[in-house]
């Protein structure tokens, strides 16, 4: 990373430095609710419009021209990583990822291939190009933790109940840690893929997570995603860990070895602060549906959410979870100049 994207306000935020104002980005940023987004996909799978690093580059920085974020976000899915380690599946318009053959048994889990960094080469080749045309700003790698991925291939699909996921961790534990380190296997090699591409900080999404309480998240989950987290210690780049519906997760999610914890929008940031404790900065929480009530509520909450973020070492604006696709973007390019202290 140059000295200059270590000095972002992004970077900065993230390590719990001074800043200016909060830097901000959208999860989701690049996505449907950019008409410029919905031309250049028209008739391009998901994973298609993944694989290729020109569409890769130019829709990851659809957002960042037209809003002024103070980060950018590769474009890509949790999923890529396990298609490209062999997993037939896809992702469906309106639904998510949807898998082939569901993984449910000792068989399925010894299939799981590792992930040869040569097989998200497209992944490396995108970063490479986006990180000088951002110049100064910083480009935010990710991946999916075990359990949302889990999830995934376990269900097959989207879930509200997490039944076969959860009949697997508490049925057969051995099977499903099994599962889970081979997913963070998976994990690493991807994120150490787009680090050493030059990507300036990396986001661990267990975006479905909430599902768990506090013990099953810690006996099931936060070992996977600890060794994920801490396997990246050496990398150089802030680490931010986001799950949804987390209020009861913040402190174990906090020491999983994150820089910065991504909060959903039912947990203010200075009580998530208490909870994750000291010497973390915090990432969110605008909850997105917020962005469809009249701009003047939308100012009030955006405020709200600058000042109880104070509470932290560092703030990190963002909504609590993805852009919805019906979202103006104009009242996204607002907010981005409200926070910059507009
Ligand atoms: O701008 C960004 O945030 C970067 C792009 C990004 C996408 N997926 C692109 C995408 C990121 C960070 C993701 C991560 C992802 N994918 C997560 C974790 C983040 C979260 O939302 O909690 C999850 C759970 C997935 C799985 C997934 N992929 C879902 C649930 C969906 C939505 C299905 C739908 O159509 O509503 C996808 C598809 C997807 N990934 C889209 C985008 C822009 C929509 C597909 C399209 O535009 O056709």
């Amino acid at each position: 990373m140059t000295k200059s994207l270590h000095d972002s306000v992004f970077v900065r935020a993230c390590r719990g430095l001074p800043v200016p104002h909060p830097p901000v980005w959208f999860m989701r940023q690049a996505g449907r609710s950019l008409p410029e987004y919905r031309k250049i996909r028209e008739g391009v799978g998901m994973l298609e419009s993944c694989g290729r690093p020109d569409l890769v580059t130019e829709i990851t920085l659809q957002p960042v021209r037209r809003h002024g974020v103070d980060a950018a976000i590769l474009f890509s899915d949790i999923v890529v990583p396990l298609a490209a380690a062999g997993v037939d599946l896809d992702i469906v318009a309106g639904t998510g990822p949807v898998v082939a053959s569901p993984i449910r048994t000792a068989a399925d889990v010894a299939g799981l291939r590792t992930l040869e960094p040569g097989a998200v080469g497209y992944v490396d080749e995108a970063v490479r190009m986006l990180v000088p045309e951002l110049g100064p700003i910083p480009l935010i790698g990710f991946a999916g933790a075990p359990f949302t991925l889990a999830s995934y291939l376990i269900e097959g699909g989207p879930s509200r109940t997490y039944l076969k996921t959860k009949a697997m961790m508490y049925g057969e534990p051995d099977l499903w840690n099994a599962l889970c380190s081979r997913l963070a296997d998976i994990t690493l090699a991807f994120l150490r893929v787009q680090v050493n591409a030059g990507v300036s900080a990396i986001q661990l999404f267990d975006s479905w997570a909430g599902a768990l309480s506090e013990a099953d998240y810690r006996r099931f989950v936060l070992p996977h995603s600890t060794r994920v987290l801490r396997g990246l210690e050496d990398a150089g780049v802030p680490r931010i860990h986001f799950g949804v519906g987390t209020a009861v997760l913040l402190e174990a999610m906090g020491e999983a070895g994150a820089d910065v914890v991504g909060v959903d929008w039912r947990t203010p940031l200075d009580r998530a602060t208490t909870m994750i404790g000291p010497g973390r900065a915090v990432q969110g929480n605008l909850d997105p549906a917020i962005l469809f009530a009249p701009w003047e509520v939308v100012e009030r909450e955006a405020r709200r959410v600058v000042a109880e973020g104070r509470a932290a070492p560092g703030h990190v604006f963002n909504l609590g979870h993805g852009v919805m696709p019906e979202t103006d973007p104009d009242v996204l390019t607002r907010l981005v100049e409200l926070v910059h202290g507009g």
